[in-house]
This record gives structure tokens, sequence and C-alpha cells, in this order.
């Protein structure tokens, strides 16, 4: 609810923060942020109840929420998430990177989970307003960023199952340091015989806490067996690739080629394997959707005819794979560190994103 402190911008209302963060303590707190451990002092909060729609827009203090024990969403996880980063650019302005996809993606996970849809510009609008409002909170390191959850979860405190009649919209933020410091160490795969991450028909392609939870479990497994990621191959055949927990992969070709998972309703449709199939195809790459199996990996790994492997996604942008393994033993692609084709696209990206290089497509939307 608004406080007598609270004013009207863009359309929501302002809630002062009763106490926060001083500038020593901050200062302190995004000195090394890691990732996802140090939050800003603020939030957007926006509310939605069968009959009034979307209602109560608020930027106000990131504090605790009260839920009844029943509330939905703590028994059949209905909800969904996205995650952007907003970047100072070269010239110290503020941008997000293609943020109307994140919002569209958003929208996508919510039909498949009976969520009501949030209008796009609401999304934006939400994230921009947090980034302003905390936009002392980015951190002053090399490849420093503000990484923005956007989430919405079923909040009716009910226990049939069906969809929800009230949901909650939040927009976090939290300081992120550069996930590599220079460029990306190339990662060990494991490749997960036991476990799915999606079957045709189920919610691979939606952005939903459940999917993330039942990843866990494999990506524990890869570490046991001393891998840094788990990747899925499909559930109906156990023999095409799909994806890591949180990133797409791209395989690369003596000849130029590139191949990545097609987005058939399994996989996640990430936005950078998006920007990097249209940066590979104006570098004249000849890059095909397509499936690609795990033992065609192997062999053309083992014949060299595969030179390079990298996942990717907003976290780390661009990673190479070096080495993949599995209960069949396991290999090692190209020299086993970063390729010359990832190190460039990830550089290419990395441009853009940071408003060193045009944006030729329009995906760099300033926020000051
Ligand atoms: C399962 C999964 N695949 C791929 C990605 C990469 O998507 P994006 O490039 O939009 O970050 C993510 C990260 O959001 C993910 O969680």
């Amino acid at each position: 609810m608004a406080t007598a402190h609270a004013d009207k911008a863009e359309g929501f209302t302002r809630r002062a923060h009763p106490a926060p963060t001083s500038d020593t303590d901050r200062d302190a707190a995004i000195a090394n942020p890691g990732f996802g451990t140090v939050f800003t002092d603020h939030m957007a909060s926006i509310d939605w109840s069968d009959g009034m729609g979307w209602h109560s827009a608020t930027i106000g203090p990131r504090e605790k929420l009260s839920l009844d024990p029943a509330t939905a969403v703590l028994h059949y996880a209905q909800e969904i998430f996205e995650g952007l980063k907003a970047y100072r650019l070269a010239d110290g302005s503020m941008a997000l990177f293609r943020p109307e996809q994140n919002a569209r993606r958003f929208n996508n996970s919510a039909r498949r989970l009976a969520m009501p849809e949030l209008p796009e510009g609401l999304f934006i609008e939400a994230i921009r307003e947090v980034v302003l409002t905390d936009r002392e909170w980015f951190p002053d390191v090399e490849g420093g960023a503000l990484y923005l959850r956007p989430f919405m979860f079923a909040s009716e405190a009910f226990l049939g199952v069906r969809p929800a009649k009230e949901y909650k919209f939040l927009v976090i933020a939290s300081p992120a340091g550069n996930y590599f410091k220079s460029g990306a160490p190339a990662v060990s795969i494991w490749v997960s015989q036991d476990y799915t991450r999606a079957a045709p028909g189920g919610t691979g392609a939606a952005k939903c806490g459940g999917n993330y939870a039942a990843s866990l479990v494999p990506q524990a497994e890869a570490m046991a067996h001393g891998h840094d990621q788990v990747v899925f191959l499909d559930a109906a055949e156990h023999k095409w690739i799909e994806e890591l927990g949180g990133m797409n992969l791209f395989f690369v070709f003596d000849d130029g080629r590139i191949v990545t998972p097609p987005l058939t309703g399994t996989i996640l449709p990430g936005i950078t394997r998006d920007s990097l199939i249209t940066l590979a195809r104006e570098e004249g790459l000849d890059v095909a959707e397509e499936r690609y199996s795990i033992d065609q990996w192997r062999e053309d790994a083992n014949s060299g005819r595969l030179i390079e492997t990298f996942a990717c996604g907003t976290a780390a942008v661009v990673t190479p794979v070096g080495k993949v393994a599995g209960n069949d033993g396991e290999f090692t692609i190209g020299s086993g560190g970063p390729g010359q084709l990832t190190t460039k696209l990830r550089e290419k990206l990395v441009a853009i994103q940071r408003g060193t290089a045009e944006d030729r497509h329009g995906w760099v939307t300033r926020l000051d």
C-alpha cells in the first residue's frame, strides 16, 4: 500500500525506503558481488486478480513477503521467471539487451503455466523503474551488470488444483560481477543418461521454476563425477542433444558450418542463442537449427570434423565446452580450450551489449 511518502511515477506508485543501504555498505557489497547473493534496495511489484486484472504497480523497498501457508505456488509450483542484465554502456548510460524478447518469452511461459499475461510495456517499465531507482548499485568492475529477476507466482490461498485467481509479479535486482574475468575457461560436461529435462508436450520451453528443481539432481550427478555442467538428451530416444541446465549449445565444424538444436518445444529459446545465430550468419557462416546426436558428437570430435562446441546464456554469455563425459567414457573437443569462433562471437556480442560496437539490429534499449 502507498504510504504518506507515496507519489506516482510512470504509473507506478513510489514508496520510499525507510532505511536505504549506506554508501559505505553498498560500496562494500558491490565490490565483489559474485552472483545472486547481493540485492539492491528496491523492487517492483504488480498484482493481478480475477476481475481487476493488473493493478497496484509499486516501486518500493525490497522486503519480505508474507504468504499464507496455503498459497498456491507453494503447493503446485505455478511460477515463472526471467533473467536479464542491465549494463552500463561505454558512455556511462544504462541499457538493457533485447528486453522485449524476455517480455515475450515471459508471456509464453505464462500461457503454458495457465497464468495471466503481462503487457510487454509494463514488464519493461517495471524493470526500468528498478534499474533507475537503484542505479548506484552497478558494480564498478569490468563486465559488471545489474542482473534483473522478473518473476510471477500464484498468490491465492487455495489448495484446489486449478489456475489461481491471484498472482504477484515482482522484479528484484542483484549486482553481478563478470562471470569470468578474462574470457570464459572451457567447461567440462556430463551427459545425463538417467535423467531428462523435458519431454514433448511438457514445460521445457517455458521458464518455470519446476524445470530447475528437476535439474538439480542431474546437475549434482555431473558435479559428483567431476564435471561442471550437465547436458540433457531428448526424453523419447535418449539420443539427441538438447541443452545444458541453463544454457543452449552450438557445434562448430571444420567447414565453417554451425549446428544448434532446434526449438521443438523441449528446450528454452535462449535470447543469446537467437542473437548468436544472427551474428554468425552475418559472418557468412551457415547456421543450421537441426538435431545432432550424442554418438555423432563423439564421432565428429574424435575425427576432428567438429572443432568447437560452446554453450550460451545471459549469465556467462558464451562458454566453451572442452570435454564431454558420460557412462561410455569421455572425449575432448578441439584442443580442449576456447576455440577461435567461440571467442570471436563472444567478443562481437559483448561489444554490442556494452555499446562499443554498432547496434545494427536495435538490440540495445537505453534506459536514461
Ligand atoms: C534452460 C536454459 N536454457 C537456455 C538459457 C539461455 O537463455 P538466455 O540466452 O535467454 O539467457 C537459459 C537461461 O535463461 C536457461 O535457463
